[in-house]
């Protein structure tokens, strides 16, 4: 016998569409492609700001003055040496761990060497969200380094945050455009709402368990290939493909395959992703940089065909993500194609530990509650009476 136990009417299979707290941070408008962090539209703060300006932004939910910038930065350059401990755990590791799982556990280590982890105060929280933006470059850079049989660089505190982590990859200073991209990439990355690794952090958070706990479970969240993952995958796509010209034809039988095309499509947008504007832009921008346009043309190439063969099949549009460009932009920057999901947590672990502060310290009523919803049972029922049990003997 099944026995339905649900009282929903409807599921809502993937949470779609399911509005499950109030959030200041940010705000996603799908339909006219607006993206908002704390009331600053993302093209805004892409002119104007920094990541770390933008971290503080996402943590404070104002702009800093003069003197709490320097701070700010200050203390994001204290955190920026991890410990001992941990690099020599990377020199054990096996240097074919995808940098992502070796993220994972490093991250998860950061929490054994805090002497104030258990503290769940306001300023406690902050201070580890401070620690975990600043480490995860240093920690993305040293695997990278190890693993190519290179010794780990020491941060430089005269760099900023992007440039520095440039620098941490490669031992050189990074020229100031290139570091200055990528620091766009990051303000970029550094929130969006509800995501699905965001989601995961707040409901890590929501059991009351430390903020360590949750960004290591959205760094798991991350990684797949339909959230963070993509970027990675849209490389390994153009890198198949080969050329422009043979874009059409592949982006076609993939989609008459029933197949998704990496870097397309998006949960809330429907139109275009802005940040995946200003990324195609720069991936263009790029290209005539480094006199391979290559990349930035077949990528166009994909997001064209893709839309036209999609709207042939299915009588709607579907536009590029983050990902689609994203790829091109640190291929060209000469980053390792399975770091460009690390640098993607690089800048998004501000937006996890703003998520769990937000958790944890919310002003809305009614306060957030342990995230537990409900599923149907769809197996047998054998309510209070038992189930017909056979002991292992007597099973044939
Ligand atoms: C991001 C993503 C998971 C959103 O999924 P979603 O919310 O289920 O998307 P939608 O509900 O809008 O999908 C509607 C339809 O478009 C299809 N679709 C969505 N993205 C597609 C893609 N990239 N390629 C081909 N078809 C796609 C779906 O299969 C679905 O088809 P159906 O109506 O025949 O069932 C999805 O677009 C995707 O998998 N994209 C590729 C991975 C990626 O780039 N991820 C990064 C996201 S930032």
């Amino acid at each position: 016998m099944v026995k339905n136990n649900s009282s929903a009417e409807t599921k809502n299979i993937g949470l779609r569409g399911v509005t499950v707290a109030d959030t200041k941070i940010c705000g996603i408008h799908g339909e006219e492609g607006v993206l908002i962090y704390r009331g600053f539209n993302i093209n805004v703060l892409v002119r104007s700001s920094t990541y770390e300006e933008t971290s503080f932004l996402l943590l404070n939910g104002r702009l800093p003055d003069k003197q709490e910038f320097e701070q700010f930065k200050a203390a994001l350059s204290r955190y920026r040496q991890v410990p001992d401990g941990i690099i020599q755990s990377l020199r054990i590791k096996p240097r074919t761990a995808h940098p992502m799982d070796v993220l994972q556990s490093c991250i998860s280590m950061l929490a054994g060497y805090d002497t104030k982890v258990r503290d769940e105060s306001r300023p406690a929280n902050v201070e580890k969200a401070l620690r975990l933006i600043s480490a995860t470059p240093t920690l993305v850079a040293a695997w990278e380094r190890i693993r190519n049989g290179q010794e780990p660089v020491a941060p430089d505190n005269s760099l900023g945050h992007a440039a520095n982590f440039l620098y941490m990859l490669t031992g050189n200073a990074p020229h100031p455009d290139t570091a200055k991209d990528l620091d766009i990439c990051l303000i970029l990355h550094a929130d969006h709402s509800f995501n699905a690794s965001t989601f995961t952090a707040r409901s890590v958070a929501s059991t009351r368990a430390h903020m360590y706990a949750a960004v290591t479970a959205a760094i798991g969240a991350l990684m797949g290939e339909l959230h963070g993952g993509a970027n990675e995958q849209v490389m390994r796509m153009l890198e198949e493909i080969g050329a422009a010209e043979k874009v059409d034809d592949w982006v076609k039988a993939r989609l008459a395959a029933g197949d998704k095309i990496m870097g397309m499509g998006h949960a809330v947008y429907r139109t275009n992703d802005p940040r995946a504007l200003v990324l195609e832009q720069l991936s263009e921008r790029l290209g005539y940089r480094t006199g391979e346009t290559k990349w930035h043309r077949m990528s166009r190439r994909i997001e064209e065909t893709t839309r036209e063969e999609f709207y042939r099949m299915k009588g709607k549009e579907i536009y590029p993500n983050v990902d689609m460009y994203s790829a091109s932009v640190y291929h060209q920057m000469g980053i390792a194609t399975d770091l460009f999901t690390p640098v993607f947590a690089v800048s998004r672990m501000v937006g996890w530990c703003a998520h769990v502060i937000e958790e944890k310290f919310a002003e809305a009523q009614p306060k957030p509650a342990i995230y537990r919803p409900a599923a149907d049972y769809t197996g047998h029922y054998c309510g209070n009476e038992g189930c017909d049990y056979l002991p292992l003997d007597d099973r044939s």
